[in-house]
């Protein structure tokens, strides 16, 4: 028998127990909770489980803060105790058997432990309550399937059915059998996030297996990838996944002539300089990344992703502003004429321009439109231009929008002065 496998079964037969480490890891209230949940839940004949997410990045030493509770049982009536205890409020999903806890500042997901089945590639399982062992049999990759005990008599243990941990040494995303991307293929995308997000590498089988079943992409409703797709742009460094799902032939299913290049990643970077603290929306990432599209293909990608209203119209504009970049890169244009092209639009769509352009004049008179330009008004309004005796409403509007561009070219600067402007051009008329 070799060192490495020994080294496996020894670890197999040893019991983790995590408890120093939540401790230490998660905030001492999500700690005292989860104890209390396991307490109730054990006071209900249920077990109660962490699974998923927080528990892989718990042994990755990652901050994650969203607890998923899994119970051999009934999640709703336990969410419905634990909101009691907590004075929280809970949102119940009775169709999945699953609920939300939300008191303070925290919020958990509760489900009850439950099985699928895939009737037919694509399309979503069919479930039904079962145990804890079932519950992570059908889950996407190893690294995703451990869980802990909360019970009370077993609180911190690690269950560990598909060498998750050892995986996670390995930096490997393994998928838990050679069907996975079939029943699902939505985990093709998952499994590429999950590999750049974490730095890991697909493990080789799995690997294999993703390419060949690609094809399985065509059956996913565009609903579900436009929700891969925003979970990617809600990464820390999307470009990356987005530039391995180019090389492994994925990103081509979103559209053909998408590119995950070195340009998209410049474009990425500058929108998060441009956003910090905080992080870029997904709008503009989209906008970005759609930015070489043509007109057509845009209306591809939105009939594709059936992309909402505003997220198209903001793809729309960026195509429309980028049209009028070449006049927009005239250095001598009056901030009146810079308003005047790119007033209405969203803003993400210009910001998106003003990051793509080459034109460093273009993006100058961009920046000073989102800076300045589009919140200049008249000080004057309607009623104050009837008290002055204008009373044809096609006059009002006329005087407001000669007023309004006095004001973005800075020849009048106060409402004084712009009582005045109005007199001038009133003594000009009659
Ligand atoms: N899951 C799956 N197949 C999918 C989607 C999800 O098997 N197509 C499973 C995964 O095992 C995952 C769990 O459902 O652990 C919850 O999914 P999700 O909410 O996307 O993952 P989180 O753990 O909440 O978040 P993340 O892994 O991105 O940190």
């Amino acid at each position: 028998m070799n060192p490495a496998s020994t080294c496996a079964i020894i670890r197999e037969m040893e019991i983790t127990n995590l408890a120093s480490e939540i401790k230490k890891q998660l905030p001492a209230e999500l700690v005292n909770f989860m104890q209390v949940a396991g307490k109730v839940a054990a006071n209900q004949g249920q077990n109660l489980y962490l699974v998923g997410g927080v528990v892989r990045d718990l042994l990755l030493r990652r901050t994650n803060l969203d607890l998923d509770l899994v119970v051999e049982g009934n999640a709703i009536e336990l969410a419905q105790q634990l909101a009691e205890i907590n004075q929280g409020k809970i949102t119940t999903y009775p169709q999945f058997n699953t609920a939300k806890l939300q008191w303070g500042k925290w919020s958990v997901d509760l489900a009850t432990a439950r099985s699928e089945t895939y009737t037919k590639p694509g399309a979503l399982p069919k479930v039904k309550p079962s145990s804890i062992e079932s519950d992570l049999s059908r889950r996407d990759f190893t690294i995703n399937t451990l869980a802990i005990y909360l019970s009370p008599s077993r609180y911190g243990e690690l269950i560990d059915r598909y060498e998750g941990r050892n995986d996670l040494e390995h930096k490997l995303v393994r998928i838990l059998h050679p069907k996975s991307f079939t029943d699902d293929a939505t985990r093709i995308w998952r499994g590429l996030r999950y590999e750049q997000r974490l730095d890991f590498q697909l493990e080789q089988e799995t690997l294999q297996l993703l390419k060949r079943d690609i094809p399985m992409l065509d059956a996913i409703s565009g609903d579900r990838i436009r929700y891969e797709l925003e979970c990617i742009l809600q990464e820390e460094r999307p470009e990356q996944v987005i530039r391995r799902d180019e090389e492994l032939g994925v990103l081509i299913k979103l559209h053909p002539s998408l590119k995950g290049n070195g340009w998209l990643a410049e474009k990425f970077d500058q929108a998060r300089q441009l956003s910090s603290p905080n992080p870029p929306p997904v709008e503009l990432y989209l906008a970005l990344l759609a930015y070489h599209l043509t007109d057509v293909e845009i209306e591809q990608l939105t009939a594709y992703l059936r992309l909402s209203k505003s997220i198209a119209q903001i793809l729309r504009d960026g195509a429309s502003i980028k049209s009028k970049l070449q006049l927009l890169a005239y250095p001598e244009l009056r901030r009146s004429h810079i308003y005047r092209l790119l007033q209405g639009y969203s803003q993400s769509a210009i910001i998106a321009n003003s990051l793509a352009t080459g034109s460093a004049i273009a993006r100058r008179h961009m920046e000073t439109f989102l800076r300045t330009l589009r919140y200049v008004k008249p000080a004057l309004t309607g009623d104050d231009l009837i008290r002055m005796g204008i009373t044809s409403g096609l006059q009002i509007k006329e005087v407001l929008n000669l007023l309004h561009e006095a004001r973005l070219d800075g020849k009048v600067t106060t409402k004084q002065g712009e009582v005045e402007l109005v007199k001038g051009w009133m003594g000009e008329v009659t």
